[in-house]
This record gives C-alpha cells, sequence and structure tokens, in this order.
C-alpha cells in the first residue's frame, strides 16, 4: 500500500476542501494508494500525540462546498520555525523540519500534498530540496502566486467584495457619503482591482501604486456638485501614501512571521480629514468575510481540477512540481519558479489598463 498525505497550510480559503475531496475521489481509483490528512498544517506531524486523520470517499463526501479544510490550517510556526518557551518564559523557534521528514518515513508516507499559499510553497520548496516527496497545490485569496494563471478562492473572494460595494453603493447614495472599503490581499492589489471593476468603485488604492491624497481627494470632489454625490473607494490592506508605509502589527502573535496589516481606510479617512475633505467618510473592513464561507463554481471547479492534478503529479512521481492553470489547461511548474517572485498588479497589466480605461482613479 502506498500513501499519500495531505495538508493545508497558510490562511484558509474557499476550495480547500474540494481540493482534498478531488485528491481523495482520484486516489481512491487507485487500489493502492492510502490517503492521510495531517491536522493544521504539518502540526498533526510534529504534534505528540501526532494529528492524522484517515482521508476516504466516506470522509469526503459532499465537503466540496464547504469553506475552510476539514483539515484546519495555521499560519503560524511549521516544521522550520516551531515555536517554543524556553526556561525563562520567552518564545523562540526551533527547525523541526529533519525530524517531520523522519516521522514521514516512519509512517509509511510516500509523498505529501501540500496546499498553500507563497508561505507554504516555500516551505514545500524547502522540504523538496531535503527529499520528501512533495507536490503542491496554490491556495490564496490573494492571487499572488507566480505561474498560474489565478489561485483558487481568489474569485469568491471579489465576489464577496463586489456583493459589499452593490450594498455600499445604496447607501452611500442615499446620505451622499464616502464609502472606503478595506479588502484583503497582502502585497497585491488583485481583490481591489477586480472588484473594483465589477463593483463599479471610483477609486481603487493598490500595494503597487503608492496614492497622493490630494489625488484621492480630487477624485472624490469630481463625484460631488456642492454637496450631492458619492463615492466609492476600495482599498487593498497593503496600500499606502506615496512616501509612506503600511500600517499594521506585528509581534502579537508567537510563531507569526507576517505583519498583520489593517487599518489601510482607517488612515486614508483621516488624511481626507486633514486633506480639507468635508464630505462624510465612513470605512468598512470586510475582513475575513472574504475568505470564509462556501466558494463560488468557478473555484470548485478550479479547486477539483487542482485535486486531480495533484494526484497525477504525484503518481507520475514529478514532485517539486506545483499545479498551475495556464489558460485553458491544468499543468505543472517548478514550485522554485512559482515563489521566485511574487504575483503583482504590473503597470502593464490589462485588469489595470481596463480600470483606467473605465476612470477609475489609482490615486496617481
Ligand atoms: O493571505 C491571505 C490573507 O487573508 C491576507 O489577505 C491577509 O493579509 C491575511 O491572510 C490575514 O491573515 P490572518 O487570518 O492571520 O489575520
Amino acid at each position: 500500500m502506498k500513501r499519500l498525505l495531505i495538508a493545508t497550510g497558510g490562511g484558509d480559503c474557499p476550495g480547500l476542501n474540494a481540493v482534498i475531496r478531488a485528491i481523495v475521489k482520484r486516489a481512491s481509483h487507485e487500489k493502492e494508494w492510502e490517503v492521510l490528512g495531517s491536522i493544521q498544517g504539518f502540526n498533526g506531524i510534529l504534534w505528540e500525540p501526532q494529528e492524522i486523520i484517515r482521508l476516504d470517499e466516506k470522509t469526503v463526501a459532499g465537503i466540496h462546498y464547504r469553506g475552510g479544510t476539514i483539515l484546519e490550517t495555521t499560519n503560524r510556526g511549521g516544521p522550520f520555525h516551531w515555536p517554543y518557551r524556553q526556561s525563562d518564559g520567552t518564545w523562540t523557534t526551533a527547525d523541526r523540519s529533519d525530524e517531520m521528514i523522519r516521522r514521514l518515513s516512519y509512517m509509511g508516507v510516500d509523498a505529501v500534498v501540500n496546499i498553500g499559499g507563497d508561505g507554504s510553497q516555500r516551505y514545500s520548496q524547502q522540504l523538496f530540496e531535503k527529499g520528501l516527496n512533495i507536490v503542491g497545490v496554490p491556495k490564496t485569496i490573494d492571487n499572488d502566486l507566480s505561474c498560474t494563471d489565478v489561485t483558487f478562492g481568489f474569485q469568491t473572494a471579489v465576489e464577496v467584495v463586489t456583493e459589499a460595494i452593490d450594498k455600499l453603493v445604496t447607501t452611500a447614495q442615499s446620505h451622499n457619503r464616502v464609502f472606503i472599503i478595506e479588502v484583503m490581499g497582502r502585497d497585491a492589489g488583485w481583490i481591489a482591482l477586480h472588484a473594483s471593476i465589477a463593483g463599479g468603485a471610483e477609486i481603487c488604492l493598490i500595494p503597487e501604486i503608492p496614492y497622493d491624497v490630494q489625488a484621492v481627494k480630487e477624485a472624490i470632489e469630481r463625484r460631488f456638485v456642492f454637496d450631492r454625490g458619492f463615492c466609492i473607494i476600495v482599498i487593498a490592506e497593503g496600500a499606502m501614501p506615496q512616501g509612506g508605509d503600511v500600517v499594521g502589527t506585528s509581534g502579537e502573535e508567537v510563531g507569526r512571521q507576517q505583519i498583520r496589516l489593517h487599518g489601510a481606510a482607517a488612515r486614508l479617512s483621516a488624511e481626507l480629514k486633514q486633506a480639507g475633505c468635508t464630505h462624510d467618510v465612513r470605512e468598512t473592513i470586510l475582513g475575513h468575510l472574504q475568505r470564509g464561507g462556501i466558494p463560488i463554481a468557478y473555484d470548485r471547479v478550479l479547486a477539483s481540477q487542482y485535486g486531480i492534478k495533484a494526484f497525477e503529479l504525484v503518481k507520475e512521481e514529478k514532485f517539486g512540481q506545483m499545479v498551475a492553470y495556464h489558460h485553458p489547461n491544468v499543468v505543472s511548474v517548478p514550485i522554485a519558479e512559482a515563489i521566485a517572485t511574487p504575483n503583482l498588479v504590473t503597470m502593464d497589466s490589462n485588469v489595470l489598463e481596463t480600470a483606467r480605461g473605465l476612470g477609475i482613479c489609482f490615486g496617481d
């Protein structure tokens, strides 16, 4: 019997369960494969006692539309930065990656499928370089992984933001207000950009284009005649003013590597007031609503395609590869290439060109 282990790492994302289901269903056609799942990323392998579950067709029945991940996940710690408390009470981290690979070998695991975003795929690459048979599946609402047209979960997040804009437009119009909607995406402006087009926003502020508050204020004024009018601004959590930096907090969660981004909308609101904007401004932070809940049909299909392809790669022993979507095909690319540079909005992107063509202001 051959053993395949699945792990889901990083922030959760709509479509994770559809990937797990597809892998298990596909593996069930091959009588010699048994599929296991590690709870909370790789933690389940490293915990004492271990938390590993058997995944069969019964376990995954009907989970394709469920949000989150039945395997749970974490974006803290991990095999290379395992947090532990020292005798003086302070926290530090240890590299337990070699031990994890040894444990997998004792468990008789022949291959691992790691479903995760850029951080998780970095781990996949490091583990591959240490000899682990691993395949990556690109997950993230941020769509910031390279070498694939799209990551699953992204379109669902865009849908959530678009629906929110549709709702906020009616209240903005009724009250003659400016609404600032803060959306996720980390250093990438994809969610903000796509939702601004789909939702008909007037202003879109993304990390790739630092904004000038004066330009934003002028774009707002163009939407008002005296005090009548309204304006929708979509701001990515990683957006920043020209000469400024991102807003967020770091060091508040043990084992967390990244800064937690939040506050871009509130900062912009204060900046506008300071710049002399007299309109009523309200802020809405969509936060984890963008990540929770059911995946839209597009993401269910994409996630299922990724799951089936991931199993094929395992079968063909094409390790160190990540599944990817190159329209209209699902292909494989080296994980090393996918993580080499992040997929950010480039100035020649057609989506950006479309937004500019529609008159959306980027604050530049
Ligand atoms: O990477 C996905 C993401 O949702 C980002 O868009 C966001 O910055 C981050 O995760 C939020 O992380 P957490 O769930 O730990 O607050």
